[in-house]
Protein backbone atom coordinates (compact mmCIF):
# COMPACT_ATOMS: atom_id res chain seq x y z
CA UNK A 1 0.00 0.00 0.00
CA UNK A 2 0.81 3.83 -0.78
CA UNK A 3 0.59 6.27 1.93
CA UNK A 4 -0.27 9.46 0.01
CA UNK A 5 2.00 12.14 -0.17
CA UNK A 6 1.62 15.46 1.67
CA UNK A 7 0.77 17.73 -2.09
CA UNK A 8 0.48 21.19 -1.63
CA UNK A 9 -2.90 21.94 -3.48
CA UNK A 10 -1.07 23.75 -6.32
CA UNK A 11 0.62 20.68 -6.93
CA UNK A 12 -2.60 18.79 -6.95
CA UNK A 13 -4.26 21.80 -9.42
CA UNK A 14 -1.27 21.28 -11.63
CA UNK A 15 -1.29 17.73 -11.36
CA UNK A 16 -4.93 17.61 -12.73
CA UNK A 17 -4.66 20.49 -14.98
CA UNK A 18 -0.98 20.73 -16.10
CA UNK A 19 -0.67 24.21 -18.72
CA UNK A 20 2.10 24.22 -21.57
CA UNK A 21 1.87 19.95 -21.98
CA UNK A 22 2.57 18.42 -25.13
CA UNK A 23 5.08 18.79 -28.15
CA UNK A 24 5.97 22.21 -29.73
CA UNK A 25 5.71 22.17 -33.52
CA UNK A 26 8.41 25.21 -34.25
CA UNK A 27 10.85 24.65 -31.50
CA UNK A 28 13.91 25.80 -31.78
CA UNK A 29 15.27 23.11 -28.81
CA UNK A 30 13.94 19.98 -27.39
CA UNK A 31 16.08 18.54 -24.58
CA UNK A 32 14.90 15.86 -22.22
CA UNK A 33 16.45 15.01 -18.24
CA UNK A 34 16.14 12.13 -16.45
CA UNK A 35 16.35 11.40 -12.76
CA UNK A 36 18.90 8.83 -11.62
CA UNK A 37 16.61 8.80 -8.34
CA UNK A 38 13.19 7.12 -9.73
CA UNK A 39 13.88 7.08 -13.55
CA UNK A 40 11.52 9.48 -14.63
CA UNK A 41 11.70 12.15 -16.88
CA UNK A 42 10.74 15.73 -18.18
CA UNK A 43 11.20 16.54 -21.78
CA UNK A 44 11.02 21.01 -22.37
CA UNK A 45 10.48 22.43 -26.11
CA UNK A 46 11.36 25.88 -26.45
CA UNK A 47 10.84 28.39 -28.64
CA UNK A 48 13.59 31.34 -28.52
CA UNK A 49 13.78 34.40 -30.83
CA UNK A 50 16.47 36.64 -30.12
CA UNK A 51 15.12 40.03 -29.85
CA UNK A 52 17.27 43.01 -29.61
CA UNK A 53 20.15 40.69 -29.24
CA UNK A 54 17.98 38.94 -26.28
CA UNK A 55 17.46 35.89 -26.54
CA UNK A 56 13.99 35.50 -25.49
CA UNK A 57 11.61 32.32 -24.49
CA UNK A 58 8.69 32.92 -26.64
CA UNK A 59 6.67 29.59 -26.09
CA UNK A 60 7.95 26.47 -23.55
CA UNK A 61 5.94 23.10 -23.54
CA UNK A 62 6.77 19.63 -21.76
CA UNK A 63 6.49 16.68 -21.67
CA UNK A 64 6.59 14.09 -18.50
CA UNK A 65 6.50 10.99 -17.65
CA UNK A 66 6.49 10.99 -13.82
CA UNK A 67 4.91 11.51 -11.00
CA UNK A 68 2.40 14.54 -9.91
CA UNK A 69 5.68 16.78 -8.19
CA UNK A 70 7.19 16.24 -11.65
CA UNK A 71 4.17 17.11 -14.08
CA UNK A 72 3.47 20.39 -11.63
CA UNK A 73 7.49 21.17 -11.51
CA UNK A 74 7.34 20.98 -15.25
CA UNK A 75 4.54 22.47 -16.09
CA UNK A 76 5.50 25.60 -13.77
CA UNK A 77 8.72 25.56 -15.02
CA UNK A 78 7.40 26.40 -18.65
CA UNK A 79 5.43 28.74 -17.08
CA UNK A 80 7.75 30.56 -14.77
CA UNK A 81 10.18 30.92 -18.18
CA UNK A 82 7.65 32.54 -20.79
CA UNK A 83 9.08 35.45 -22.31
CA UNK A 84 11.92 35.69 -19.93
CA UNK A 85 15.74 35.73 -21.47
CA UNK A 86 17.60 32.93 -20.98
CA UNK A 87 20.12 34.25 -18.50
CA UNK A 88 17.23 34.67 -16.24
CA UNK A 89 16.15 31.23 -17.18
CA UNK A 90 19.19 29.83 -16.59
CA UNK A 91 19.28 30.83 -13.52
CA UNK A 92 16.15 29.47 -11.91
CA UNK A 93 16.71 26.97 -9.31
CA UNK A 94 14.97 24.11 -7.90
CA UNK A 95 13.93 25.97 -4.60
CA UNK A 96 12.14 28.58 -6.55
CA UNK A 97 10.02 25.65 -8.63
CA UNK A 98 9.41 24.29 -5.17
CA UNK A 99 8.35 27.51 -3.54
CA UNK A 100 6.35 28.25 -6.85
CA UNK A 101 4.65 25.00 -5.98
CA UNK A 102 3.77 25.85 -2.38
CA UNK A 103 6.40 23.76 -1.30
CA UNK A 104 7.28 19.94 -2.26
CA UNK A 105 7.41 17.19 0.14
CA UNK A 106 11.44 16.85 0.57
CA UNK A 107 11.45 13.24 -1.24
CA UNK A 108 10.39 15.03 -4.20
CA UNK A 109 12.95 17.54 -4.36
CA UNK A 110 14.85 15.35 -6.77
CA UNK A 111 11.51 16.11 -9.31
CA UNK A 112 12.45 19.97 -9.18
CA UNK A 113 15.85 19.33 -9.68
CA UNK A 114 15.17 17.18 -12.72
CA UNK A 115 13.26 20.17 -13.95
CA UNK A 116 15.81 22.42 -13.87
CA UNK A 117 18.36 20.06 -15.58
CA UNK A 118 15.98 20.31 -18.52
CA UNK A 119 15.67 23.89 -18.69
CA UNK A 120 19.76 23.80 -18.23
CA UNK A 121 20.06 21.32 -20.87
CA UNK A 122 18.12 22.99 -23.62
CA UNK A 123 19.61 26.52 -22.89
CA UNK A 124 23.09 24.89 -23.63
CA UNK A 125 21.36 22.99 -26.30
CA UNK A 126 20.42 26.35 -27.78
CA UNK A 127 23.45 28.04 -27.72
CA UNK A 128 25.32 24.65 -29.21
CA UNK A 129 23.03 25.03 -32.41
CA UNK A 130 24.10 28.39 -32.73
CA UNK A 131 27.24 27.94 -32.26
CA UNK A 132 27.94 30.50 -29.31
CA UNK A 133 28.87 30.77 -25.57
CA UNK A 134 27.46 33.90 -23.50
CA UNK A 135 29.70 35.07 -20.55
CA UNK A 136 27.57 34.10 -18.32
CA UNK A 137 27.07 30.01 -19.17
CA UNK A 138 29.57 28.55 -17.02
CA UNK A 139 32.08 26.43 -19.33
CA UNK A 140 30.88 22.97 -19.24
CA UNK A 141 32.51 20.58 -16.90
FE1 LIG B 1 8.84 7.56 -10.27
FE2 LIG B 1 7.83 9.59 -9.16
S1 LIG B 1 8.87 7.99 -8.26
S2 LIG B 1 7.00 8.47 -10.71
FE1 LIG C 1 11.09 11.20 -9.47
FE2 LIG C 1 9.06 12.79 -9.29
S1 LIG C 1 10.61 12.84 -10.77
S2 LIG C 1 9.48 11.07 -8.11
Amino acid sequence: TRIPLPYSPKVLEIFRNPKNLGPLENATVVESAGSPACGDMIKLYLRIERIDNIDVIKEATFESYGCAANIAAASIVTEMIKGKDLRYAWNITWKQISDELGGLPPIKYHCSILAVGALKRAIRAYYKKIGEHPEWLPKEL
